[in-house]
């Protein structure tokens, strides 16, 4: 939680806002956490790890173990991402558009911990919109306001069909 509060606060800065402007639009209210555990599969080219998504948060922070698997799309090319002793790996996929996708291994288990930081998702009528004090002539908004429970219903309702939810609510 210390890593992703510290997370927060860079983010906030490096977009020229006051430092609790995230926080205060309650961004980092919701924790989740998922355990993986792929066991070793002896015909991976038969199945998936974990398929290609987006995750649905603000950012995660993975704790990846040794053995590997983890893949980014770039540019219409999966690339790996190999585990580095100790390291935590931050990804926001919302800003960057990146999706990713774990390979099934001959060689396992692998586990890993992904820590979602995200807004409260439970399905209430509070509302999320382009942050006014970035927006400009130049910069217009890019997508439109919603609330919590009708980006949530829709995100469940679409599944993880390897799309962002978020294309459904580009202006
Ligand atoms: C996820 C995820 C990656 C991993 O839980 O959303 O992408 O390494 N996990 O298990
Ligand atoms: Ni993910």
């Amino acid at each position: 939680m210390e890593v992703g509060y510290l997370v927060v606060e860079l983010l906030t800065e490096a977009l020229g806002l006051n430092s609790d402007h995230l926080k205060d639009m309650g961004c980092v209210e919701g924790l989740s956490l998922l355990s993986h555990y792929y066991p070793a599969c002896p015909q991976p080219e038969l199945t998936m790890g974990t398929t290609k998504h987006a995750d649905n948060d603000f950012f995660t922070v993975l704790l990846q173990d040794h053995i590997g698997g983890l893949q980014v799309l770039h540019q219409n090319h999966w690339i790996d991402v190999p585990p580095i002793p100790g390291a935590l790996l931050i990804s926001n996929d919302k800003f960057t558009s990146v999706e990713h996708r774990v390979l099934a291994n001959r060689v396992g288990p692998r586990v890993s911990v992904a820590s979602f930081f995200s807004a409260n998702l439970m399905p209430t009528s509070r509302v999320y919109e382009p942050i006014k004090e970035l927006l400009s002539e130049e910069n217009p908004p890019k997508y439109r306001k919603t609330t919590v429970a009708e980006y949530v219903t829709y995100f469940k309702a679409k599944g993880l069909d390897g799309t962002s939810a978020l294309l459904h609510f580009r202006l």
